[in-house]
């Protein structure tokens, strides 16, 4: 153990960052170990980690000097922030740049940093498809993890870029799965344009991210754009039928109603899944299943992860 490296993990008790815990410890072969940073170390999720093994510290993205202490001796970090505390992308990019310049300051040798393309290289401030939200956004939790990218570049963190893909998870924990419509038939309504998806199970995100740190430093200033399958709506709705053994039909639901949905950050989901549609090739081609299997030989396709998960998936 003593002579293994650190991997500093921030997001440790969440998905992504639990993945890269969970990765590490799984190859008890392997060169590293983790660092789960929370918090809240006494939470059970945290000592569900030291219970893999994992060290875990006290760190708060809002606290740049205690990002410092937690990273202090690591070889390694994995970064992500999590917009949706607080729907704020001004403190999004603010943790994401308290991150870059923490790393920088512990002399970290490697950092992955889970962001998103800012969308506004592609739909600027002026371009009306899309509505402005909060001011300065088209899609506020794509463009600040974008714009956070700089911060990494600015402070000349040793960063490699991994882009995320949309959650199947969110299928179990956000009631985007199928749903009954009034003929009783069971429906998957998601606002794609006609267009694709690239989707991944949390989880894989995490290995994918230990494929990186596992890949080295030669990595440093490279994007990996990850995903386990990239399916049009049908296709999903197909899967799901699958494992449901029923009939599933898909719905392409306007973005214009989507937006008007009314949950917290729904005009900002709905200028997402707009945006993707806009830009729907590109955007497929920027995440590579092949590359993310090189990464992480377990990835799993949809119906794998449905054949999971299906049982957790509230159809009500
Ligand atoms: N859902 C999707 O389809 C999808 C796809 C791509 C990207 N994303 C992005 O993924 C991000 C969320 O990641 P996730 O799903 O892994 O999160 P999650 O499961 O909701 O967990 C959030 C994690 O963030 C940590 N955290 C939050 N604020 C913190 C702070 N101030 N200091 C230190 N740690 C903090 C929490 O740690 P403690 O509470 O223990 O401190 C927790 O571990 C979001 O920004 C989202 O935009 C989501």
């Amino acid at each position: 153990m003593a002579d293994k490296k650190v991997i500093a993990v921030i997001g440790a008790t969440g998905a992504q960052g639990g993945g890269v815990v969970r990765a590490i410890h799984a190859d008890g072969r392997g060169e590293f170990t983790a660092r789960a940073i929370t918090r809240r170390p006494g939470s059970d999720k945290a000592r569900a980690l030291a219970g893999l093994g994992a060290e875990v510290v006290a760190g708060d993205a809002d606290d740049v000097t205690t990002l410092e202490r937690a990273f202090a001796g690591a070889h390694g970090a994995f970064c992500v922030t999590n917009f949706w505390e607080h729907l704020s992308p001004e403190r999004e990019l603010a943790q994401a740049s308290a991150m870059a310049r923490a790393a920088k300051r512990a002399r970290v040798s490697h950092v992955v940093w889970s962001t998103l393309e800012d969308t506004r290289h592609w739909v600027p401030l002026s371009d009306a498809r899309l509505s402005t939200l909060k001011g300065r956004y088209k899609v506020p939790h794509f463009d600040a993890k974008g714009e956070a990218d700089e911060a990494f570049l600015r402070e000349a963190t040793p960063t490699t870029f991994l882009l995320a893909a949309f959650y199947w998870d969110n299928f179990i924990h956000f009631g985007m799965g199928p749903r009954k419509g009034p003929d009783g038939e069971l429906v998957l309504g998601l606002p794609l344009g006609g267009g694709r998806l690239p989707g991944i199970a949390a989880e894989d995100i995490g290995k994918c991210a230990y494929g990186i740190f596992r890949r080295g430093t030669d990595t440093i200033g490279q994007r990996f754009g990850i995903a386990g399958e990239v399916l049009s709506g049908p296709e999903m709705a197909a899967g799901f039928g699958r494992a449901l053994g029923r009939k599933v039909g898909f719905h392409d639901i306007p973005f214009d109603v989507y937006r008007g949905f009314g949950f917290p950050g729904a005009d900002d989901m709905g200028n997402m899944f707009e945006w993707q549609s806009l830009i729907n090739a590109e955007f497929c081609r920027a995440r590579d299943v092949d590359l993310s299997r090189s990464l992480n030989p377990e990835l799993l396709s949809f119906d794998e992860w449905l054949a999971n998960n299906v049982g957790r998936i509230p159809l009500e």
